[in-house]
């Protein structure tokens, strides 16, 4: 799975990637969160719309969790059971790190749902492409959806709940986002000996 802040490259990184583990003969599926499912889709863009102001933080963490949910049950456990190699742009850390450290929601209540919506299974690896807040903000052109329009307080948060997350998990493997594209995706198939 790829996390980190907006603006780090989490897609092109799970392209690239994709595309070399189906080089070397895996069969792969890519997805993203939100969305990934049709009703993940829709819930995307009631989370996301800039217009949405009556959202509070549990209300959010639901809607990401649903999503979740769906993304597990319809694509992620059925990938996995015919053996393919599953990629995603932002899983359950992204919770943590958002929900949690930038909402303040409780930590363990985050877990528990994350668990209960992916039926206990944990991500083999995590890849976070680890970018200092004012920069992953440097790099916000036109502000697109409803948590990109949050101010450097929130994103700093974040950026400090991922690194946190990191040193309590060996699965989450930390990647210097400050580096060009292709260096990081070197770093990647570095990681994974591919
Ligand atoms: P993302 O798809 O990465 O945005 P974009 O397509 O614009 O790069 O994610 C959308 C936003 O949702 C992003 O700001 C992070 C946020 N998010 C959470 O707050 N919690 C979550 O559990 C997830 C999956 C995403």
């Amino acid at each position: 799975m790829f996390e980190g802040l907006d603006f780090t490259g989490k897609s092109t990184q799970v392209d690239i990637l994709a595309k070399h583990l189906a080089k070397t003969g895996l069969a792969v599926t890519t997805t993203r969160e939100p969305g990934g499912t049709s009703l993940g889709e829709t819930i995307r863009r009631v989370i996301l719309a800039k217009e949405e102001t009556k959202l509070v933080a549990l209300s959010e963490l639901s809607l990401f969790i649903i999503c979740r949910a769906q993304l597990w049950a319809e694509v992620i456990e059925p990938a996995l059971a015919s053996g393919n190699v599953v990629l995603s742009s932002r899983y359950r850390l992204s919770s943590l790190a958002y929900q949690g450290y930038g909402r303040g929601l409780d930590l363990a209540l985050i877990e528990r749902m994350n668990e209960i919506a992916t039926s206990g299974k944990q991500p083999d690896l995590t890849f976070l492409l680890d970018l200092p807040a004012d920069k992953a903000f440097e790099r916000r052109g036109e502000v697109s959806d409803r948590i990109e329009q949050e101010d450097l307080d929130f994103y700093q948060r974040v950026h400090t709940g991922y690194v946190e997350l990191t040193r309590k998990d060996p699965s989450v493997h930390l990647i210097d986002g400050t580096q060009s594209i292709d260096k990081i995706a070197q770093n990647i198939r570095d990681i994974l000996m591919v």
